[in-house]
């Protein structure tokens, strides 16, 4: 099977492409990736032997054309993925993600070939801190920032082309990835580099927003799953019931790393945070017998905190610029 993995020199892309050359022996892959400051081709130069990496943009309608004429299925990963970016300057959010998106299902479309998209749980807003309820194929979308709004349009646009043109299509609405290889703008990785740094962790706000942990391998499994047993058209949320918030998260890095659990600062809020995510993934485990193999987010965190730890060289180049970057705009409250 041909694959072509957008994206793929970025976090869940590639951690795609490394699971899929070890458990799929059957899939040819080639990454359309823009390299974009997201992305560092160091993580896939130890495979550069097995996969082909061509450097484009996803909204290149030729360039698009010609891969997916040469595949039989498209995963598509690549993204405008921050949304603290994607409020300081929206453009890029609209151009990768609706456009890029957009040039990717007229491709399909034209060729016939199956299509994997690749979504966030962000697109339907977010919950109280103590409200019962979670996220589940049938919630209404309800973006708040430019990232999810132009994720959320890019999945309207998916559910458009399966229903008007036939298009072979899936989507997965995932909730926040941790792992190997996340760029250190993000917040468990951009915390456990400040330690590892001597920089005090930043926790937004009152520290206590929460998230749906998963490991990036439980996400990208679900993702075959659904492009094995899926069926064509619909929409499946991929989560691991890891629901924490940002505090015990900086607590249990601190404290994992020999440090004082109080050693962080509080810095200004997000505008527009979104308060809470949780995800119900009983369709995914019920219909197509999915399970996460994380289940103790503590020993997960651990092992992250290892790799990156053994990993400097592959974060240290770039970690002075980004946190040259959040100092503009952020600052300590408490
Ligand atoms: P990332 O920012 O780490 O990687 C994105 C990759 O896309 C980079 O390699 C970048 O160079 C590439 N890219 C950006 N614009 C491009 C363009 N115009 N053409 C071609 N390539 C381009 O992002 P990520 O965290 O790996 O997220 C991957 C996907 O998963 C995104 O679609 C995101 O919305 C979704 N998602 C992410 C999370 C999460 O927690 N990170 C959770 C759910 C869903
Ligand atoms: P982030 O990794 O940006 O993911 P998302 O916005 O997609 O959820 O942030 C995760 C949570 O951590 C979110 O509530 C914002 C918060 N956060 C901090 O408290 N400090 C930080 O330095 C960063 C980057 C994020």
């Amino acid at each position: 099977m041909r694959v072509l993995v957008t994206g793929g020199a970025g976090f869940i892309g590639a951690n795609f492409v490394l699971r899929t050359l070890a458990t799929r022996p059957d899939a040819t892959l080639r990454v359309l990736d823009k390299l974009t400051y997201a992305a560092n081709p160091e993580t896939l130069a130890r495979v550069a032997d097995r996969v082909e990496l061509v450097q484009g943009d996803v909204a290149d309608a030729g360039l698009v054309d010609r891969l997916v004429a040469e595949s039989d299925l498209v995963v598509h990963f690549a993204a405008e993925s921050h949304n603290d970016n994607s409020l300081a300057d929206p453009s890029a959010f609209v151009q990768t993600n609706l456009v890029g998106t957009y040039t990717l299902l007229e491709a399909v479309r034209r060729h016939g070939v199956r299509y994997h998209h690749i979504s966030t749980d962000e697109v339907y807003g977010d919950l109280e801190l103590d409200d019962p309820a979670r996220f589940t194929e049938q919630t209404a979308y309800n973006p708040s920032s430019p990232y999810s709004s132009t994720k959320a349009g890019s999945d309207l646009l998916v559910r458009a082309w399966v229903r008007s043109f036939g298009v072979r299509a899936t989507i997965s609405n995932c909730s926040n990835n941790y792992g190997p290889y996340q760029h250190i703008e993000k917040f468990i990785p951009r915390q456990i580099t400040n330690v590892l740094s001597g920089i005090r962790p930043k926790l937004y706000g009152d520290g206590r927003n929460i998230r749906d942990w998963i490991h990036v391998d439980d996400h990208n499994d679900a993702v075959w799953r659904i492009i094995d047993k899926g069926q064509i058209g619909e929409t499946y949320l991929i989560g691991a019931d890891g629901e924490v918030d940002n505090r015990t998260v900086v607590e249990t890095i601190l404290e994992l790393l020999g440090q004082r659990a109080d050693a962080f600062d509080f810095v200004t809020d997000r505008p527009g945070h979104d308060r809470r995510y949780a995800i119900d993934s009983t369709r995914l485990r019920t219909e197509l017998g999915w399970q996460p193999r994380y289940l103790d987010f503590r020993s997960g965190l651990s092992a992250t905190i290892d790799w990156y730890r053994d990993n400097a060289a592959w974060w240290q180049p770039g970690k002075e610029s980004v946190e040259a970057n959040y100092a503009v705009t952020e600052r300590v409250t408490g």
